[in-house]
């Protein structure tokens, strides 16, 4: 049943470390990440490409298994947990949202948002898959399949289906990256008034202008956080920005 307000923090890293390969071809891709991500709080994630942000979520989400650190996922302790755990884990508490839609192209609206609870061995709740669907503004177009949908619309999918298994934290890795400026922004606003009604969400992104509807930006370099921000406005998430990519380490994309 629903998790969303019955945990403060959703997720939590401690010193979270992720080495990818070995020997003189290990990348050091998360070097030591400390933070909390607060219910009903939304947080943008950026950094240079390459700092590790994508790495991060997929270790928050238990997709990844840290190297060193810890991971605590609705209460759980994801440290030593099988591939099974985590996999049942996910299903119930953790939601994505891609820059590529990832929709199934020959299932409708509904059926691909009801998809991921019928994988969690739940039986979708049809009051609820009718009010997030109404959230996202897709009533009218519950029978399209995603070919029949315009960009923003199938994000809109994609985010109505991220919501359609109650999950306690959505993770976007650059959800508004596909799409124009316009629809980036009406999705973002959806983002920021499903933030509002209670839920948590992760997003990373490159555009400062996403960035500025989070609660909290952390900046990312060579697998670190090295500066945060809260009530980001565009100018000052692009001038840290821009400060950090200088300070990047070089070669690495
Ligand atoms: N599966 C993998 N195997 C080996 N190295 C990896 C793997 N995934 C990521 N890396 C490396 O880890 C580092 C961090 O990668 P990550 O994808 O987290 O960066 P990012 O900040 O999301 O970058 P971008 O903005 O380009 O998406 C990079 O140096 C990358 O090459
Ligand atoms: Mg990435």
């Amino acid at each position: 049943m629903p998790t969303m307000t019955s945990v403060e923090s959703p997720v939590r890293l401690d010193s979270v470390r992720k080495t990818y390969g070995s020997g003189e071809s290990a990348v050091q891709a998360l070097a030591g990440v400390s933070v909390n991500f607060p219910a009903g709080t939304f947080t943008a994630v950026m950094g240079p490409s390459g700092s590790g942000k994508s790495t991060l979520l997929h270790c928050a989400a238990g997709l990844d298994q840290p190297s060193a650190g810890r991971v605590t996922l609705v209460g759980t302790d994801l440290t030593g947990q099988s591939e099974t755990q985590l996999t049942e884990l996910r299903r119930q508490h953790v939601a994505f949202v891609f820059q590529a839609f990832n929709l199934m192209p020959a299932l409708n609206v509904e059926q691909n948002v009801t998809l991921p609870t019928l994988l969690a061995g739940r039986e979708p709740d049809r009051a609820w898959v009718d009010q997030v669907i109404a959230r996202v503004g897709l009533t009218q177009r519950v029978k399209h399949r995603p070919g029949e949908l315009s960009g923003g619309q199938q994000q809109r999918v994609a985010i109505a289906r991220a919501l359609a298994a109650r999950p306690a934290v959505v993770f976007a890795d650059e959800p508004t990256g596909a799409l124009d400026t316009n629809t980036a922004l009406e999705v973002l606003t959806l983002m920021r008034e499903l933030v509002s009604a209670g839920q948590t969400i992760v997003m990373v992104t490159h555009d400062p202008v996403a960035a500025s509807f989070a609660d909290a930006v952390l900046f990312l370099v060579d697998g670190q956080i090295v500066t945060q921000m809260a009530a980001p406005g565009v100018e000052a998430v692009a001038a840290t920005l821009a400060q950090l990519g200088a300070r990047a380490k070089r070669g690495q994309r």
